[in-house]
């Protein structure tokens, strides 16, 4: 099974990748975590990262292709927050076609821009395991700590106010054509983001089990 799961930021890529990685057994290639990882461990990929994500631009298309690449395989993934831009989609498909492979759904999480910005203002990620929360709509048990392991949890840097709007224009610019382009090819299918977060699950559950 190979899926992407495509949407604006905040639209809750993270929080239904994970069910679909425990619930199916497939690997997650999440670029966005990837790369805080990276900048978290200094690495040479993340410092030159970095100064995009705060500045909430994309990281140059060739860096984040190559980590995606090295990543893909043939049992099953599920790809969160990658292809982002048209380019990086017409990559993606020169290299499954180059091991004779395909994806065999787009998940798009649709929501409105008014949902994105309550969505990321609450957010809240757990320093140790990368567990998703958010300060209403899926607060933890305890105040500031995980559920899963007790990590401490902590906003993100590119959670603030001016740069969710950046994150929000280069969206409609880059990642925005990918739409039609998914949807040219038959493979794309829209799912109501604005649900709460087991409807939106049960949703792509039942997509899932089409494939
Ligand atoms: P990335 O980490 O991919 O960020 P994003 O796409 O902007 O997506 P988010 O992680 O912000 O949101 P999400 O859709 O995963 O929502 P979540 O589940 O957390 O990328 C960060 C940066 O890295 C980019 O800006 C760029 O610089 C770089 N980058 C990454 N990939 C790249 C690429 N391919 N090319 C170039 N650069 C790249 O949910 C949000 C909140 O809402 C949470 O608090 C959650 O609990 C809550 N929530 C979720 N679902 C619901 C629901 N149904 N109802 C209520 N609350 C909900």
């Amino acid at each position: 099974m190979k899926i992407i799961l495509l949407g604006p930021p905040g639209s809750g890529k993270g929080t239904q990748a994970r069910f679909i990685i425990e619930k199916y057994g497939i690997s997650g290639i999440s670029t966005g975590d990837i790369l805080r990882d990276e900048v978290k461990n200094k690495t040479e990929l993340g410092l030159k990262a970095k100064e995009y994500m705060d500045a909430g631009k994309l990281v140059p298309d060739d860096l984040v292709i190559k980590m995606v690449e090295e990543r893909l395989n043939k049992e099953g993934y599920v790809l969160d927050g990658f292809p982002r831009t048209l380019s990086q989609a017409k990559s993606l498909d020169k290299i499954l076609d180059r091991i004779n492979d395909r994806i065999d759904y787009v998940i798009y999480i649709d929501i409105s821009e008014e949902e994105i910005i309550k969505r990321m203002s609450g957010r809240r990620i757990c320093k140790d395991c990368g567990s998703v929360y958010h300060l209403l709509f899926n607060p933890p048990k305890v105040d500031g700590k995980c559920d899963l392991c007790e990590g401490e949890l902590y906003q993100r840097d590119d959670d603030k106010e001016e740069t969710i709007r950046k994150r929000l224009k280069v969206y409609e610019e880059d990642t925005k054509p990918l739409i039609k382009y998914y949807k040219d090819k038959g493979i794309l299918r829209r799912v109501d983001g604005s649900k709460d977060i087991e409807e939106v699950k049960n949703t792509i559950e039942d997509i899932i089990s089409n494939i």
